[in-house]
């Protein structure tokens, strides 16, 4: 009862919001009704009521709001969304009439499990948006860690036994091609099937080592950390890791050198080498002059940011939407774990945030954000 006359509430502000005389008020409701559409579960009735009023502020007389609105159109699922977007898309206002053709394209490349996500996750979804209208933002974490928890645990279990397969038929290859090298005559077709068979296994090892980096628990304490030297390390093994990177490739800093956090040095070392290591792979084969930009500064009197951005090939905006999944690589050898393990260091672990921006052809930023001190989870 309490969770449905919340939602009640909250519904009314919303609507009125867009109903609002000044401005001001609607546009920052049309941007709130933009975030509902993309990440809440909202009823037919609501999505109605929302397309209705988007269609009317298409025409507000203020092109701000117009900019919102062509914005958040995006995620409208609604046949007003056709109408709607005709009305701006050849606004008399430069900054709308983008907005509106930008959100049109990006409606275009949005996959259909995208606009109907699969039922899993919408079901998923539902359960922690339940959860945390009756219990808080806090229940959604804590459901969200016992989650992941179990996941880990799962996984673990799993690897331990692929792995005390995997072991032996390493060896047996290994045994196999030697007594092979002592026989004259073998064909060099089983040879070829012998080093494939090899290759195969040695794949399997590494997908296993990153599941078991990835699922791997923290253990150690926090401790206090100067960031510019931690900074310096991952970027120095980023850049040991990779065989061939860009030659001409450019690293430059600006990181504060008072600032200093509360971390788990090792943690936070994996989760930015991971990212540096895209950024240095983003960068091969680049044609103008490759550069990374560290950055690193107060955010607030609580928070520090850390910004890791490149000037290579970019993400599509399907890529940049799965890119933090696990297994989801772009790379030819790849294995997908990187960003998924670095957001589950900084999210997870270390009660930050961690957020990517990127455009096709121009390049990628990694935002990490991070409180200074570390709060000890009471539960
Ligand atoms: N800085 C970046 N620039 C362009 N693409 C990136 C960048 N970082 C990550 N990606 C994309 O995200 C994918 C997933 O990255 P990650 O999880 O580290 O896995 P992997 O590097 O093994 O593919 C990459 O394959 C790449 O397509
Ligand atoms: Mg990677």
């Amino acid at each position: 009862m309490k969770r449905a006359i919340m939602v009640a509430d909250e519904t009314r502000t919303l609507l009125e919001g867009l109903d609002a005389e000044d401005w001001v008020s609607t546009q920052e409701a049309v941007e709130v009704a933009g975030d509902w559409l993309r990440h809440r579960r909202i009823d037919s009735q609501l999505t109605e009521e929302i397309a209705g009023r988007f269609l009317r502020l298409a025409a507000h007389p203020k092109w701000e709001v117009r900019k919102s609105v062509a914005h958040a159109l995006l995620f409208l699922r609604h046949e007003l969304f056709h109408a709607a977007i005709a009305k701006i898309i050849e606004d008399e206002n430069t900054w709308v009439r983008e907005t509106a053709r930008k959100t049109l394209q990006r409606r275009t490349e949005l996959t259909r499990a995208d606009i109907h996500s699969d039922d899993h996750g919408d079901q998923i979804l539902g359960l922690l948006t339940d959860l945390e209208m009756r219990h808080g933002m806090r229940a959604r974490k804590a459901a969200l860690r016992i989650a992941d928890h179990l996941h880990s645990l799962f996984v673990r279990l799993a690897y331990h036994e692929i792995v005390r397969i995997i072991s032996p038929l390493d060896a047996s290859l290994m045994n196999l091609e030697r007594e092979l090298d002592e026989v004259p005559g073998v064909p060099s077709r089983s040879i070829s099937h012998l080093k494939r068979a090899k290759g195969r296994v040695k794949l399997l090892s590494e997908i296993l080592d990153g599941l078991r980096d990835f699922t791997t628990e923290m253990t150690g304490e926090f401790t206090p950390e100067n960031l510019l030297p931690v900074i310096k390390e991952a970027e120095e093994l980023a850049l040991s890791n990779i065989e061939h990177p860009t030659a001409g490739l450019v690293v430059h800093h600006d990181v504060d050198t008072s600032l200093r956090i509360e971390a788990n040095r090792s943690r936070l070392l994996q989760a930015i080498i991971n990212i540096i290591v895209n950024a240095v792979e983003a960068c091969q084969g680049l044609d103008q002059k490759a550069r990374i930009n560290i950055a690193a500064q107060r955010q607030s009197d609580s928070h520090v940011a850390i910004s890791i951005s490149d000037n290579g090939c970019g993400m599509s905006e399907e890529a940049l939407r799965d890119c933090i999944q696990l297994y989801t690589t772009g790379k030819r050898d790849g294995m997908g774990f990187g960003l998924p393990l670095a957001k589950k260091i900084i999210e997870i672990d270390h009660q930050g945030t961690l957020s990517i921006e990127s455009a096709e052809g121009e390049g990628t930023i990694v935002i990490i954000v991070l409180p200074f001190e570390q709060v000890r989870a009471e539960d």
